[in-house]
């Protein structure tokens, strides 16, 4: 095959992705959509730059207009999240938690976080773990589904950590920021709060606000219910501003600046629409729960009116959940595995995690909702059903195929090239 094919090979691989997800329902709880004003930005000249150093005091010339862009970006982030710093450096929530646990520990210390079993991030144990900081997990209440805050104050108070690392990947309800916080300030611990799967909910005031509940520092990923560029956020009060952007300086040379501009523009989409959306997303994630739980799954958190965030999660009671998400793949519901703090291990997950962000931005609502839970239902209980759902699926995404909460009608989700 000549070079030519090979190159024209990528075309054709990423063309048949488009064909494939243009008639999917994505359900992955870490991942949607972005406009397409925020796709453009994506291929601006900024994305072959450096801008090497801090705002205004750059290492490399030619950084006037991006200079301009930073400073417009990180206004439009403090109006957003009424915080009073911002670093946008971070090209992934992984980074962002990286840069954290940077800037608040030194190797030798403690820090705390929940583990992977009760919904924690990986990167809370790997970061800590290659720092050389030891990670003691905050005790969790598996039936409550929440940081146990009793247990929480006494390991607080026993092994002094000089980091508490809130926010989860599994994250369904708000957590006791403000309980949590006050023991934390104690013992003269930085309360950081990953915020990467809940941003957007805590952008549009739907689901809690950690800067005012206690948190001093919040981290996130930019493209979960934020539905921007792929990439990363601090937030902090202006004490930790200097630390955090010198940390983030050291560690990260090349920020992907057309990302910025991408995040720039998706801070105003939120400004505009955020509060509304982001209503609608936990209203959709009750209504998918609902229609499950109907529909007879074994959704998580019934007594407890199953989520307040854009997250359902239920659990696999015949097969595994492995098996039921492939079973889902194939009738074009795209979906993932989570570990139950009840599982023995990661891998053997018996969780199926949803999370209804990209399907409300393509403009569904609690109708939409109402039936694709009874398509996830007849899926799993009958694995032979996936064509016929399928059909179904391609069916009603075919009905929704613009992308809402934006400043321009009728902007094609899924099309490309
Ligand atoms: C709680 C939490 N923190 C951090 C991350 C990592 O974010 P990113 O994929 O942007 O690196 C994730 C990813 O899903 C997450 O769930």
């Amino acid at each position: 095959m000549s070079e030519k094919s090979l190159a024209e090979e990528v075309f054709e691989i990423v063309r048949e992705h488009h064909a494939f997800r243009s008639c999917s329902l994505n359900l992955i709880a870490s991942e949607n959509i972005t406009s397409r004003e925020v796709r453009r930005l994506l291929t601006c000249d900024m994305g072959h730059r450096y801008a090497v150093g801090f705002l205004y005091e750059r290492m490399y010339r030619g950084c006037e207009y991006i200079d301009k862009l930073e400073e417009l970006t990180h206004f439009l982030a403090r109006k957003l999240f009424r915080v009073e710093h911002v670093n946008t450096l971070p090209v992934s929530g992984t980074v962002a938690n990286i840069v954290a646990i940077g800037a608040f520990t030194r190797p030798g210390d403690t820090m705390m976080g929940l583990s992977v079993m009760d919904g924690g991030h990986s990167s809370f144990r790997e970061v800590s773990r290659y720092h050389g900081v030891s990670m003691v997990p905050i005790p969790f209440n598996a039936e409550e589904y929440n940081i146990d805050v009793d247990q929480t104050r006494k390991m607080i108070a026993k092994v002094m950590p000089k980091m508490v690392m809130l926010g989860a990947s599994e994250l369904l309800f708000p957590q006791p920021v403000k309980e949590i916080s006050e023991t934390a300030s104690n013992v003269g611990a930085t309360v950081v709060y990953d915020a990467a799967h809940v941003l957007g909910l805590v952008a549009g005031g739907c689901f809690q606000d950690p800067l005012r509940e206690g948190a001093e520092v919040v981290t996130g990923s930019t493209h979960k219910t934020f539905f921007g560029p792929q990439g990363g956020i601090i937030l902090c009060k202006r004490q930790h501003g200097e630390n955090i952007d010198r940390v983030a300086l050291s560690m990260i040379n090349n920020h992907h600046i057309n990302r910025v501009a991408a995040l720039a523009y998706t801070l105003a989409e939120f400004l505009a629409f955020g509060q509304e959306y982001s209503r609608m997303v936990v209203s959709n994630a009750q209504a998918l729960a609902e229609s499950l739980y109907n529909n007879g799954i074994n959704v998580i958190c019934a007594d407890k009116g199953f989520t307040r965030s854009h997250q359902v999660i239920f659990r696999v009671e015949e097969g595994t959940a492995l098996e039921v998400s492939k079973s889902l793949e194939k009738a074009n519901i795209i979906t993932s595995m989570t570990p139950l703090p009840t599982d023995k291990s990661e891998a053997m997950a018996s969780g199926i995690r949803l999370g209804v962000q990209e399907v409300t931005r393509l403009g569904m609502g609690r109708d939409e909702m109402s039936l694709i839970g009874s398509l996830i239902a007849r899926v799993v209980k009958s694995p032979d059903s996936t064509s016929d759902v399928k059909e179904e699926v391609k069916d009603l995404v075919g009905r929704f195929r613009s992308i809402h909460y934006t400043f321009s009608d009728n902007e094609p989700a899924y099309e490309w090239d």
